[in-house]
């Protein structure tokens, strides 16, 4: 087991580059499951998120090989169509496997993933999209079983745009006869990268990004090279490094597109943000403006960089206020923070923040992903030391975060706990 040492107080200076995004690379491997031949992705990150969905590919039968940062899957061989708890307890998006499985061999058992963390994340609307395919649908034991009476393509129309639901019910239908259109789908990039991705491998899918996707059916899907979009997230998580430290950073491999709700909410609160050619420089400034957030689906404010925004704001005099629409319990870094001295009240999924400067190192647990990068960023600030436990969580989504942190300027560590 390892913990995280930081020693905060230091402007971040220098360039980093962002990897390839987990979000976008964990269906692109489920899809990869329909591939009757090889597919070989670029860009994919070392990460346990993805160490967790090559075990589960493999357990279907495919053949995963990694070389660096290329992964290839070959699923010629997949022969399993059943998901044991063992591996969807250990990662929510191991589901993504399901709509793969239906569309290829129009069967599926996949242990649900549970719930996790951050809110209860119910699965209603994935199956909401394959059973208005045609597929029956049955729960038992823990384990959701699907098989095809009679399919055909419908529309689907989601009660909230799931991230995850859209990406499933794309799945399923591109190999689904007929055509299928999802209605308030999600818009989020990954969408848009899943869909170039089935595209390439010979789907027939048109309107990823937009409120409506429209996908044909096909029989077969084959070979396809694909490289992987950066990771917003790790992206806006380095974004803010730059402006709570008030360093000056150059941060390259973005789409700075994918990045404006982040952007604009620097902006409000007076980092200077300054995109050039595909890379974005933060400056941060010595006063910042307090401001609200609200977390949307995209083109919105994400979730996934609520928890890191909230330690900024905790740190600027002033009161600003989150409200967090998407999960149901994600300020579980509220009370780690707190510690730290942060002066933050929760009530409901509102957070009202007191911005203060007088920080102090402490120890501190990471609850899940996001909430841990918070707590860098907490420790990045703070006077004194702050150590981090329970680092799987960060592991699961951020690249040697401390190499690249270490890498311009930040005082930080990691180490075995004795
Ligand atoms: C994905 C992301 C996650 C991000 C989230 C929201 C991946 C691997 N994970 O998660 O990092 O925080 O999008 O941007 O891409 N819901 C239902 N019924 C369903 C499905 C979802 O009610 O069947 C609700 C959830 O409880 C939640 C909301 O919809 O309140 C959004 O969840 P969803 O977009 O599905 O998130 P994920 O795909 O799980």
């Amino acid at each position: 087991m390892d913990k995280l040492l930081v020693r905060g107080g230091r402007a971040l200076k220098g360039h980093v580059e962002i990897s390839g995004s987990k979000n976008a690379i964990l269906p692109i491997m489920a899809a990869s499951l329909m591939c009757s031949g090889e597919v070989i992705l670029s860009g994919v990150p070392d990460l346990e998120d993805i160490n967790v969905m090559s075990e589960a590919l493999t357990i279907l039968g495919a053949v995963v090989k990694r070389e660096g940062d290329i992964l290839v899957i070959d699923g010629s061989s997949v022969n399993n169509c059943e998901l044991p708890e063992c591996v969807s307890r250990r990662m929510r998006a191991s589901n993504l496997v399901m709509g793969a499985l239906l569309g290829r061999f129009k069967q599926a058992r996949v242990a649900y993933p549970g719930g996790c963390a951050i809110g209860s994340r119910p699965m209603d609307l994935h199956i909401k999209g394959f059973k208005s395919m045609g597929y029956e649908i049955t729960e038992e034991h823990g384990l959701m079983a699907g098989r095809a009476v009679s399919i055909a393509g419908k529309e689907t129309m989601l009660d909230v745009p799931s991230v995850g639901a859209t990406e499933n019910i794309m799945m399923a239908a591109s190999m689904t006869p007929g055509t299928t259109i999802i209605r308030n789908a999600a818009r989020e990039p990954e969408i848009v990268d899943l869909q170039n991705f089935l595209n390439r491998m010979g789907a027939r899918i048109k309107g990823a990004g937009l409120d409506a996707i429209r996908i044909e059916g096909v029989d077969r899907l084959g070979r396809v090279e694909h490289t992987v979009i950066p990771d917003r997230i790790e992206a806006g998580t380095f974004m803010v490094a730059a402006a709570i430290t008030r360093g000056d950073i150059w941060i390259e491999n973005v789409v700075t597109e994918h990045l404006q709700p982040v952007i604009a909410k620097l902006g409000e609160i007076g980092v200077e943000v300054l995109p050039w050619g595909g890379g974005i420089r933060v400056v941060g400034n010595p006063y910042y403006h307090p401001t609200d957030v609200k977390t949307m689906p995209y083109p919105g404010f994400p979730t996934d960089m609520q928890a890191q925004m909230m330690t900024l704001l905790s740190t600027v005099d002033g009161t600003s206020v989150v409200v967090e629409t998407i999960f149901e319990n994600r300020y579980m870094h509220v009370p780690e923070l707190r510690r730290m001295g942060a002066d933050i009240k929760v009530e409901g999924r509102v957070a009202i923040i007191k911005g203060n400067q007088r920080w102090e190192g402490a120890c501190v647990e990471a609850s899940d992903l996001r909430a841990g990068a918070a707590l860098i960023l907490a420790g990045l600030y703070a006077n004194g030391e702050t150590q981090i436990f329970q680092l799987e969580h960060i592991d699961r989504g951020y690249e040697r975060i401390h190499e690249k942190l270490k890498n311009i300027g930040a005082d930080i560590e990691r180490m075995s706990v004795s």
